[in-house]
């Protein structure tokens, strides 16, 4: 039975007291005087309960991903959390101005009491990295010491634990190797879109073997730069090479889920794929939005400490460039414009196929 409701008071059911008596100046405990104490404090605060949010969106995108059977409506919904998540990632990357009101002479006057702790050790940052599904094997460490070795033994169980379980990068490589779309019995899409490449590889090669501004050295360089592009597509191509990728870790989509991923965004204009291509393109911004919040908070670690080691003892904005550059999970589904084809080149979908892939009515209502 539902119980009954009792009349509200707005600081108790906000928690105030407790949220307003959590900001502990180690400062004024030892005597030291620091007035922008209370802004670092506050700040970090103000970014672990976003994080909490964050996760509680992404719990569930992940469990409408974790079932059998994804439908329209889990689509529409993950979507929708997931332009939430990016509303608050681009706050978090814009209250770095917030820090960067205080100086980095203001933040010598404490920075030695805070000693070993440091963001590093942040574990909601952590558990949503792995939930999103950052690759363990290429996480950037220093030190030889595994990134869960920073914590606490009970918050790295709580690591370990997202570590291990589904992540939203798996759930979506098993939905898009599922999707249907692929399997077009007599229309073989991915022949017909193999010759229309063929035919815009040839033609681009041709421009630059014709261009008769461009003198011998410079067409040589441009013909090596789409050796390398043609190298992309033979990959695209050939499971094998693909296979080869993921394992050299230059690659880690499958070799299925990026097919169908590229249908998606080739044919988004089919009415039943308009959602798969917006939830393909919100896990970029999310990626993408994680990523510069990471190059962020690196410059403004650079110009807070210069080329100081961090309190957590990494080599500080070295370290934090590197985890921006090397930190990405959805970036193979960015890299997928590499194989766009103009839509004036894309085999054209025969007739039962749109009426399959839209939400065809004929004049009866009948689908
Ligand atoms: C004066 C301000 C800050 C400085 C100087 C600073 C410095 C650093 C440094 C040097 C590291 C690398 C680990 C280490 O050696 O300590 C780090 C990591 C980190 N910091 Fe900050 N930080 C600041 C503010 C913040 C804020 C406001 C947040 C928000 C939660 C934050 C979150 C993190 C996270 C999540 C990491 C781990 C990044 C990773 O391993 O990829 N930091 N920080």
């Amino acid at each position: 039975m539902k119980k009954q409701n009792s009349p509200q008071y707005y600081h108790d059911y906000l928690k105030l007291d407790s949220i307003l008596d959590s900001q502990y100046l180690l400062s004024k405990e030892l005597g030291v005087e620091a007035h922008d104490e209370m802004l670092f404090i506050i700040i970090h605060q103000v970014y672990e309960l976003w994080f909490k949010q964050i996760l509680y969106e992404l719990d569930s995108v992940i469990t409408a991903f974790d079932k059998g059977t994804v439908n329209e409506s889990h689509i529409g919904i993950a979507i929708s959390r997931l332009d939430r998540i990016i509303e608050i990632q681009k706050i978090l990357i814009d209250q770095i101005h917030v820090l960067e009101t205080m100086t980095p002479m203001d933040f010598l006057d404490f920075r030695d009491l805070l000693n070993p702790a440091s963001g590093f050790q942040s574990v909601q940052f952590r558990v949503l990295e792995n939930k999103l599904g950052l690759d363990k094997s290429s996480r950037f460490t220093y030190g030889s010491r595994n990134y869960k070795s920073h914590v606490r033994k009970d918050h790295r169980e709580n690591i370990q634990k997202a570590e291990e379980s589904p992540s939203l990068f798996n759930l979506l490589e098993k939905w898009l190797e599922r999707t249907p779309f692929l399997e077009f019995k007599d229309f073989k899409f991915w022949e017909q879109y193999r010759s229309a490449v063929d035919e815009m590889l040839a033609n681009d090669k041709g421009l630059i073997e014709k261009n008769e501004r461009l003198s011998e050295d410079e067409k040589q360089i441009q013909l090596k730069e789409y050796a390398g592009t043609e190298k992309k597509f033979d990959a695209l191509f050939d499971q094998d090479k693909h296979n080869a990728l993921i394992e050299k870790k230059e690659h880690r989509l499958s070799y299925k889920a990026t097919q169908a991923a590229l249908l998606i965004l080739l044919y988004r204009d089919q009415p039943i794929l308009h959602n798969p291509y917006k939830l393909i393109n919100r896990l970029v911004d999310v990626d993408e939005l994680l990523t510069t919040w990471r190059y962020r908070h690196a410059l403004m670690v650079s110009r807070m400490i210069g080329r100081k080691i961090g309190t957590g003892g990494s080599t500080g904005s070295e370290y934090l460039k590197k985890t921006a550059e090397r930190h990405r999970v959805f970036e193979d589904l960015a890299n997928l414009t590499t194989f766009l084809i103009p839509r004036s080149a894309l085999p054209k979908l025969p007739d039962h196929i749109v009426r399959n892939l839209g939400f065809y009515y004929d004049s009866r209502g009948n689908k």
